[in-house]
């Protein structure tokens, strides 16, 4: 029998281990705080030598040289889950293509699409414990998944990353190789609310009571609204990205976890992305449990929180009440990430609901986010058959249930001013809304 390896049997350098990668082969990577920054950086210096090398990933922090510079084109190509600033600054490259996707389903999907095949994982990891457990800390989104299905499993070792509990541990044994990274972590401060953040958090809080278990998404509005629900009691939390607010928010008591009716006690999520305050918060914490995202976003494990309310963003709401978050017009900004699974699982919630918040102007006031109809191109992240409730800062718009007719009342009503008549205007002319009403 092949005797066990070792940890040091199994440990490369990064030039050994990116070394390792062939011609044709996939690799899928951790991603966000869970990014393997070594194994990403080292592959700069052997791509060129590589042909047609294909990487799956999502919401890069940083920026690389394997993806960003142009002579990397025919020897890599990214397909990406969430879109960041580095994936929107070299699309026209030709060398990055959207991976269209509902979170919970967006590894199945992409495995499915392959008939299971994955080359290589580069995944990310805490050193492990006495018993040769490692935990694979702020990114369960994808990766344990990704792991698991790959013919060559590398994990990046940072003993800067905290140990989180859930379905986190992966064992020695069950990797190949293992390369030593102990870089700072990457971390997403956030800005203090504006003025007008402040009243959009404002129509939020009222519709979170006491005893709600929230999910917060992606950007400046759902981070802000912590701010503004200090006053609440027993709130939990079931999310797929865990942020610095909730730690402020646990600090102050007021989330509990102890009415969930789905963990309770835990504060549920997929990954985790904010400062070294939150990753702090999350070493060794009993309280916190990270699962695969096919797991927390999964709408009907959502469902199962009574009182869940989760709130996102969004670039774009037309008077249909289709919700655009992730491109302007053509241009892939972002994702959809688990915006519709949140605002889907919310709504099936007993007691639940799915809000999207957002400035009701865009540029400084030029651009009106609530339109007669999405822009040309515009991908839709929340159809209108599955929107709830719209807030920007001059009120709450419920949609769900309503006509057309009254779905563009609502939306004119939280619309700025200065393009109400337009909107409506608009809708007539079009025939989304006839002049004549009875
Ligand atoms: N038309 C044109 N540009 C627009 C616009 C519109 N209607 N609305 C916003 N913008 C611009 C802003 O001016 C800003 O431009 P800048 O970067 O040049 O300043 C940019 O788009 C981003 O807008 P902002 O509102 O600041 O973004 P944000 O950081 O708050 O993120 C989303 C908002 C919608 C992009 C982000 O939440 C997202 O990607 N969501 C989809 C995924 C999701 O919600 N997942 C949930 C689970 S985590």
């Amino acid at each position: 029998m092949e005797k066990a390896r070792t940890y040091q049997e199994k440990t490369l350098t990064l030039a050994e281990a990116a070394g390792l990668i062939k011609s044709g082969q996939t690799i899928g990577v951790g991603i966000a705080g869970a990014e393997p920054v070594g194994l990403l950086t080292e592959m700069a210096n052997h791509a060129l030598n590589l042909e047609n090398v294909h990487f799956w990933t999502c919401l890069p922090m940083r920026v690389y040289d394997v993806f960003a510079r142009s002579e990397m084109a025919g020897h890599v190509f990214n397909e990406n889950w969430f879109y960041s600033p580095s994936d929107r600054h070299v699309h026209h490259e030709g060398r990055v293509s959207y991976i269209p996707n509902n979170l919970h389903r967006a590894a199945a999907d992409k495995l499915y699409a392959t008939k299971g095949k994955l080359d290589v994982c580069f995944a990310t990891a805490t050193p492990p414990n006495a018993e040769g457990y490692m935990s694979l800390s702020l990114g369960l989104i994808v990766q344990k998944d990704l792991l698991e299905a790959a013919d060559l499993k590398i994990v990046e070792i940072n003993q800067n990353l905290p140990w989180t509990n859930g379905d986190t541990l992966v064992h020695v044994s069950e990797i190949d190789y293992l390369v030593e990274n102990h870089v700072p972590l990457v971390e997403l401060p956030s800005a203090p609310p504006s003025d007008l953040e402040k009243e959009i958090g404002g129509y939020i809080a009222e519709l979170i009571e006491d005893g709600s278990t929230l999910q917060l998404g992606i950007g400046g509005i759902p981070n802000a609204i912590t701010a503004f629900i200090m006053d609440r009691h027993d709130l939990g939390i079931h999310t797929e990205m865990i942020v610095d607010g909730m730690v402020d928010l646990v600090e102050a008591g007021v989330v509990t976890n102890r009415k969930k009716t789905l963990h309770p006690g835990k504060i549920i999520g997929a990954f985790a992305l904010g400062t070294q305050k939150l990753y702090d918060f999350l070493d060794h914490n009993e309280d916190v449990e990270l699962y695969r995202g096919r797991y927390t976003n999964d709408p009907y494990v959502i469902a199962k929180n009574n009182q869940m309310i989760s709130v996102n963003t969004a670039l774009q709401v037309d008077i249909l009440g289709q919700v655009c978050s992730q491109s302007i017009g053509t241009r892939q900004f972002s994702g959809t990430g688990g915006q519709l699974d949140t605002h889907r699982g919310a709504q099936m919630s007993s007691g639940g609901r799915g809000i999207i918040a957002l400035r009701s102007t865009a540029k400084n006031g030029c651009i009106s986010t609530i339109i007669p109809t999405l822009a040309p191109g515009a991908a839709v992240t929340v159809p209108s058959q599955d929107v709830d409730t719209i807030i920007t800062e001059y009120g709450v718009a419920e949609l769900r249930g309503r006509c057309v007719k009254d779905r563009m009342e609502a939306l004119v009503r939280i619309a700025h001013p200065n393009y109400r008549d337009w909107i409506r205007d608009e809708a007539q002319r079009l025939g989304i809304v006839p002049k004549t009403q009875f």
